[in-house]
């Protein structure tokens, strides 16, 4: 039985999109499921159903929206190892990271359960008497919410958590490589005590959606779009969006540079790197790109590095390992053209061959089967210089390059080169370092003797330049993503009271000087 689509609008056929596979990338012969996509109708329809639920959702009250999301953290919570295991097997995260994601859903929920209590506006003084000002937030309305799989479910939560938590209903598009963790998600929330057509979840390609999306927009039925995906289709939604009058919520890719200073406690520092730069096979938003290492600790890091790197457990991702496989063979092809970005001028370690694994190129100590998966060798390419492509562009996966500076300044102007600004990293115990980084770091995170990856999910976080639109997810602050502000003046006094012009003025001497 295949999956399918699930929304309260109709459409004529839910498989109109054709039959989807996805697969378990570290076994690619094993179908985890057989997935019915949609077309551009099946999102229009259900944007049409979330917006007929949208003023009945509106109407709940927030802190009863708020236990709603507390039941979805409570439900996720009690299946957290059946979610996790999905996960590892759809996408191949390493279970213990899958772990970690889950709980990613759960930390949210319990942030926004409060929220729903919250959810402040304000009382301010009129400069009238007999008047009063208030600020109230709505909710924006309906919300279409696109995800990557490489996070298939912790960073849609991050979406759908304070979208459904304010008042908007939301219409989710999932990656089709992970749409069985996806359906798994949304029956959590359904079964939170959601009405119908509150959440809705289409399952389509990413052309299909492109054009249902456009066409949601010109009928006027999306309000906010949300977007965690790559810089080039974040620009196309940006423009989209841009010609409705709306600011999306983009979440795009990064080139996230780890500076290491004279002072850093090198161990440490390896540690970090070999985590933020092969954990998720090197497919976080959040990955290490590029460490940028002074060039007295150069040779002492890139020696104890790649040591760690050929020490570190590859393979199965059920098992204890650092990395599994690539997420899909889209990203295995893509990442093939990034390892032809490796040029005579770099020196290659990390591991006991390059490129796929195979058991002709095999890795030592890999666990399990190589032939089996979408496994690659985790590579570090020293030597990069400002104008490789290795070092400009994001290489999504388990690629990490290193360079070299001299002064703080050159470092940071290296970090920034690139042009992202998702995350970032300095490893220093020099708090004078830390803070000229901090100031001339272009990122929207930066981490101090911690990798660039595992923030925390109740801090801003998005990124600048190519990363983002400067939009911010979490906590507290993505709440003016999915809510707009209303100013409310209520006048009392019965008469026409205008301001700037009925305003009384207290008589000041502002010729007054202190004698001598
Ligand atoms: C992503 O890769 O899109 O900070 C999100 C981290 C995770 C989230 C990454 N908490 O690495």
């Amino acid at each position: 039985m295949a999956i399918v689509s699930q929304i309260s609008g109709s459409v004529a056929d839910l498989a109109a999109g054709g039959r989807y596979l996805s697969t378990n990338p570290a076994r690619t012969h094993e179908v985890v499921a057989e997935v019915d996509l949609g077309d551009a109708a099946t999102f229009v329809a259900a944007c049409r159903g979330a917006r007929a639920a949208q003023p009945g959702w509106a109407d709940v009250p927030a802190p009863v929206r708020g236990r709603a999301v507390g039941h979805v953290g409570r439900i996720v919570e009690a299946n957290a190892e059946a979610l996790a295991r999905l996960v590892t097997a759809e996408v191949g995260k390493p279970y213990a990271e899958a772990l970690g994601e889950v709980r990613e859903i759960i930390d949210t929920c319990d942030f926004f359960l409060g929220e729903g209590r919250r959810l402040y506006g304000e009382t301010v003084p009129s400069e009238m008497p007999d008047k009063q000002l208030f600020t109230f937030r709505n909710p924006v309305g309906v919300v279409a919410v696109v995800t990557a799989g490489n996070f298939p479910v912790a960073v849609p939560s991050w979406y759908l958590v304070p979208a459904l938590l304010t008042g908007n209903t939301v219409v989710w598009k999932p990656a089709e490589y992970a749409a069985a963790s996806a359906l798994a998600l949304y029956e959590m929330f359904v079964r939170a005590g959601l009405p119908s057509g509150v959440l809705q979840l289409v399952l389509a390609d990413g052309e299909a959606t492109q054009r249902g999306l456009a066409e949601a927009l010109d009928a006027g039925l999306v309000d906010k779009v949300g977007f965690t995906g790559s810089t080039a289709v974040g620009a196309q939604i940006g423009e989209l969006c841009g010609r409705h009058l709306q600011s999306p919520c983009l979440e795009l890719g990064g080139k996230n540079p780890m500076v290491i200073t004279p002072s850093a406690e090198l161990d440490l520092a390896v540690e970090g790197a070999l985590f933020s730069g092969f954990g998720t096979a090197g497919q976080r938003c959040t990955s290490l790109g590029t460490v940028i290492v002074h060039e007295s600790r150069h040779d002492e890091f890139l020696a104890r590095f790649s040591a760690a790197v050929e020490a570190a457990p590859v393979g199965d991702p059920t098992g204890n390992v650092l990395m599994g496989p690539l997420l899909d063979r889209k990203f295995a092809d893509r990442f093939e053209d990034y390892l032809g970005w490796i040029a005579p001028h770099h020196t290659v370690s990390g591991s006991t061959g390059a490129g796929r694994i195979t058991a002709d190129r095999p890795r030592k100590g890999f666990v399990g089967d190589p032939d089996a998966g979408l496994f690659y060798h985790p590579t570090i390419v020293a030597g990069l210089r400002a104008d490789d492509e290795l070092f400009r562009s994001e290489t999504f996966g388990p690629i990490v390059g290193v360079t070299t500076y001299a002064g703080l300044d050159e470092a940071i102007a290296l970090a920034n080169a690139p042009g992202y600004g998702l995350s970032s990293s300095i490893y220093t115990t020099d708090p004078a370092d830390v803070f000229a980084f901090r100031r001339g770091i272009g990122a929207g995170m930066v981490s101090v003797n911690n990798s660039t990856s595992g923030a925390e999910a109740h801090l801003p976080f998005g990124g600048n330049g190519k990363s983002g639109n400067g939009s911010r997810q979490s906590g507290r602050w993505v709440l003016d993503q999915f809510t707009r502000w209303q100013a409310v003046n209520w006048d009392y006094s019965g008469r026409l009271q205008k301001a700037q012009m009925d305003v009384a003025e207290l008589v000041a001497d502002l010729d007054y000087r202190l004698p001598g």
